[in-house]
């Protein structure tokens, strides 16, 4: 019987991933799940055939060009690779995968979430009532913004921006959009395309961001973008936390221009701008898109799914080409 192949998890998976991950390959484990950086991942890359990552661990082109030639490819539990540098991959040879399709459900979900809780001021009015602070029923108290009815503007009409527009239909949202290309989704034929993110932000009283995060998408947000929405707008973010400035933004939140905001993702994580703590009108959860048990073992399994193909010489389900 031939050797396993080596694999180094970066991150402690999901159980039922680690189980089947330790069960077909020899695995250099990292129990603790504590950081490693890169330095780290070097060390331990010098005897493996793979690596199964995170975007919690970079993989930049000096990185990459760094690496051992036994490492022939790198799997991501992530649809988003932001964090790999895709050129300096192909240069060396390396094969990248990702994990879309699985996390859309849960992370459209969450979209929904942020926009429900930003708009209905969900975390002042829970945060009075767990203080004990909520004293009697007031007709003028934790007024939020109606969503039903409002525009809602999506940025970027990929999988994960199609799902929030059909869960937003279901509170008769009208759904705006601006991609590169218009798209024609079952369901979403009214779905009105914008050419351009000013037009698009124009009509955005509710902004949801669903784009991936590029050197084109770096702070698409900003003062002069924040501008261009409707007064009292609220920006929804669940993407990735460098596409929105986020001094621009708590700006925004502070005088009011913006009434609300909902993330799920902010600059320099897992550090929250300490700005952001002295503002009611932010509803902020700490990266958990994909945080539901079937999704995190699908996103899991997907990984497990593009090391078994390229060990079996075929091309792998999932990979990374852009
Ligand atoms: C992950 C994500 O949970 O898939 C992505 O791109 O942002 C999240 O679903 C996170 O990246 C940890 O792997």
């Amino acid at each position: 019987m031939s050797a396993k192949p080596k694999v180094l998890a970066t991150r402690n998976f999901p159980p039922n991933v680690m189980e089947r991950l330790l069960h077909d390959y020899d695995v250099k484990t990292n129990d603790a799940d504590d950081h490693l950086d890169a330095n780290a991942i070097l060390n331990l890359s010098e005897d493996v055939d793979a690596i199964m990552s995170s975007p919690t661990n970079p993989f930049d082109r000096a990185l990459i060009e760094a690496l051992p030639d036994n490492v022939k490819i790198i799997t991501t539990f992530s649809v988003g690779y932001d964090h790999l540098d895709v050129e300096a991959a192909k240069k060396k040879g390396i094969l990248l995968g990702n994990t879309p399709d699985v996390l859309t459900d849960a992370t459209a979900d969450i979209a929904i979430l942020c926009m429900l809780g930003a708009a209905r001021r969900a975390h002042t009015s829970a945060r009075i009532l767990r203080n004990g602070e909520w004293t009697r029923w007031s007709a003028n108290q934790f007024l939020g913004v109606q969503v039903t009815g409002k525009r809602l503007a999506i940025l970027g009409m990929g999988r994960i921006g199609q799902a929030v527009a059909r869960r937003a239909k279901g509170f008769d949202m009208e759904i705006h959009y601006h991609n590169r290309r218009p798209v024609s989704a079952h369901g979403l034929e009214d779905a009105i395309y914008h050419d351009n993110l000013d037009s698009l932000l124009q009509n955005a009283e509710f902004l949801s961001i669903n784009c991936g995060l590029s050197d084109d998408t770096f702070h698409l947000m900003n003062d002069t973008t924040i501008a261009s929405m409707p007064d009292g707008a609220v920006l929804v973010n669940t993407a990735r936390g460098p596409i929105v400035d986020d001094s621009a933004l708590i700006r925004s939140l502070k005088s009011g221009k913006l009434a609300a905001a909902g993330l799920d993702v902010f600059e320099n994580e897992p550090n929250l701008n300490p700005d952001y703590l002295d503002l009611d009108n932010l509803f902020v959860l700490p990266h958990i898109g994909s945080a539901t048990h079937e999704t995190r073992d699908a996103m899991g399994y997907k990984s497990l799914d593009n090391l078994d193909a390229y060990f079996a010489g075929k091309p792998i389900p999932s990979p990374i080409t852009a």
